[in-house]
């Protein structure tokens, strides 16, 4: 089967087009199955699950032998290698403003080769605003070829984040932030890690940094935020995973991240 990033892309933008269909008629007719996961505020809901589902089979359907992980189900928890694809899905990132009727959710869905992430779309149902990228083809939004802000000065520069699940884990970003903000224009917290990668793709905020993003999270904004020339990585040389997940422009990566390592940014529980 193809593994070419253009066909992969094809395929992804199909798959989640109809997910996302399904996760906006799920929220007209009611959220229900609303259940908790790691703690009492990580929620879940029937519409997590059955949007999953859809992607998984569709996937199956078009690409039998492709591997896939997903937030809900799991699966291949592995990287894939030997040529080999793995997508990896997040069906609904945002589901507590998914519960709460905000707009600011996404299906995210990225195809994997090798280990490498090669093609990737995030999709607000709600807007539908739909955001891609191929490696090395650029990051795209209706037809307009994306670039990340040019902001040069740390001190102007407006910083999406977000939390974790965990009540300790909270409290060490509180703390981290408190260190940050005094420094930057401002922060926003909107609720889902790949819109937070696909508003810093088009320069809707300068940068984005996360501690403990799992990979249906990041996979698929991730390329999209750094085919639109942000620097993704996580801290002191490490590459971007769940322990840390730091996207900015060239003009103000060092000195944000430097920022981030005082404030022991991917450090805590
Ligand atoms: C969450 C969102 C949120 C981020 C959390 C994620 P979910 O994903 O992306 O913005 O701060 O770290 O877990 O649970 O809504 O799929
Ligand atoms: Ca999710």
């Amino acid at each position: 089967m193809a593994t070419e990033p253009a066909e992969l892309l094809t395929v992804a933008l199909g798959v989640a087009r109809e997910a996302a269909d399904l996760a906006l008629r799920m929220r007209t007719d009611g959220v229900t199955g609303i259940d908790t996961k790691s703690t009492i505020t990580d929620v879940v809901t029937a519409a997590d699950k059955a949007v999953e589902d859809l992607v998984k089979s569709s996937l199956q359907q078009l690409r039998p032998g492709d591997a896939v992980l997903g937030e809900e189900t799991g699966g291949a928890a592995e990287p894939s290698a030997g040529g080999a694809v793995r997508w990896i899905v997040d069906p609904i990132d945002g589901t507590v403003n998914y519960l709460y009727g905000l707009p600011q959710y996404a299906v995210s869905l990225a195809a994997e080769v090798d280990g490498v992430v090669v093609a990737g779309v995030v999709r607000n149902p709600v807007t539908g605003q739909e955001w891609t990228a191929v490696r090395g083809g650029g990051a795209w939004r209706a037809g307009r070829r994306l670039t990340c802000s040019a902001q040069r000065e740390l001190g102007l520069t407006l910083i999406a984040t977000g939390f974790g699940y965990d009540a300790r884990r909270r409290a060490h970003q509180a703390a981290v932030i408190s260190r940050v903000l005094p420094r930057v224009r401002d922060i926003r917290r909107f609720g889902a890690a790949s819109l937070d990668l696909c508003l810093a793709a088009e320069g809707a905020v300068d940068a984005y940094f996360e501690k403990g993003l799992a990979a249906w999270d990041r996979a698929a904004g991730g390329l999209i935020a750094e085919e639109a020339g942000l620097r993704v990585t996580g801290l002191r040389g490490e590459g971007p995973g769940r322990r840390f997940v730091l996207a900015a422009n060239e003009a103000v990566y060092e000195e944000l991240h430097d920022l981030l390592v005082e404030a022991d940014a991917d450090g805590g529980p």
